[in-house]
């Protein structure tokens, strides 16, 4: 199976590469390295390219491919040029599906969790979006594009992923964008008490990158077209994370809380209702918390540095 990945060399990205390619897939991996880790595809056999994907004229020399998993995006929520934002969110997004349009290929596309803005939890994919800014307006508008598509069938597979917290080895680069659970990581390890907001009891939806990639792989071989929450089911709070790390690192280091600046509009509960991706994919998330830091810790931040 030939696959092109797009934001490949990205967070969540690259470890999408390295699943397909242990499965056998011909990989092409596309990324415009603006905010990626060229080092993300070390080991990787993939053909590599360097190409934005609001470039018209370069998506449409790719290869025939039998699929396309669109991971590229600008993910730093905090990004201020919001016309670029949704230039490369959704044009790009257009561009890559009318690629998947073109070569009859099917198309799992990165929607995200933050759609759902301060609504209730847990998330269902039904309950109205409310996003917030214009990264999560960005992936609205690819979601209210797809929609109608989806029940034309003018694809093989079209399907939309909401992902949750992704955190894992391989979101260095994405500096104060990447994870809480990598950020409290970097104080703990340079011996200082983890900094959260009071008292820690502030909880989200935690899925590990190994889980998340391997879904949205999985994702290749959904029956529907239709869009799914990609989260463990299950918040979990910050304290739970600090208490992972002590016990993966062998530390005993307290939590320092400090007043929430933000703590009228700040949202204490995200969640994933998963029954949805329970339905379409086979093997729901498998790795609990505790499971997933200790393996991000022992095997992949204290193995090697990034
Ligand atoms: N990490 C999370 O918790 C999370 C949560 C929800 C949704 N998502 C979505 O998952 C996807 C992957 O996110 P990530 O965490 O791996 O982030 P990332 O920033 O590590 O990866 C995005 C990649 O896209 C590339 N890119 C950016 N603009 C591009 C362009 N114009 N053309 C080609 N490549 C471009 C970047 O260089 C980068 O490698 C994104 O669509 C993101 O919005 C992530």
């Amino acid at each position: 199976m030939k696959v092109l990945v797009t934001g490949a060399a990205g967070f969540i990205g690259a470890n999408v590469v390295k699943i397909l390619e242990n499965k056998g897939a011909q990989v092409y991996a596309l990324d415009d390295f603006s905010s990626a880790n060229f080092k993300n595809l070390e080991g990787a056999k993939a053909e590599v390219v360097c190409a934005d994907v609001c470039d018209e004229k370069a998506i449409a020399k790719l290869p025939a491919v039998d699929a396309v998993i669109h991971e590229a995006a600008i993910t730093d929520t905090t990004f201020k040029d919001d016309k670029k934002m949704i230039m490369v969110n959704f044009e790009g997004f257009k561009n890559i599906f009318n690629f998947a349009a073109r070569k009859k290929a099917k198309l799992v596309y990165i929607s995200s969790a933050a759609v759902y803005g301060s609504g209730p939890s847990p998330m269902k994919e039904t309950q109205k979006p409310q996003p917030l800014n214009a990264y999560a307006y960005s992936k609205y508008l690819c979601d209210c594009f797809s929609m109608p598509i989806m029940k034309k069938k003018i694809l093989p597979l079209l399907l939309g992923i909401r992902y949750f917290n992704v955190y894992g080895p391989g979101e260095h680069h994405k500096g104060a964008a990447a994870s809480m659970i990598y950020q409290l990581y970097l104080q703990m390890k340079a011996g200082k008490r983890p900094c959260v907001f009071k008292f820690g009891e502030q909880k989200r939806d935690f899925i590990y990158v190994l889980d998340a990639a391997r879904i949205t792989v999985d994702a290749l071989v959904a029956k529907t077209n239709t869009i799914v929450n990609v989260g463990t089911g299950k918040a979990r709070s910050f304290n739970d994370i600090i208490s992972a790390i002590n016990t993966s690192m062998k530390t005993n280091l307290e939590p320092d809380y400090f007043d929430n600046p933000y703590v009228s509009a700040y949202q204490n509960l995200t969640e994933a209702d998963i029954t949805h991706l329970k339905k379409v994919i086979k093997n729901p998330p498998q790795y609990s918390l505790e499971d997933g830091i200790s393996d991000y810790v022992k095997n992949h931040l204290l193995a090697k540095q990034p």
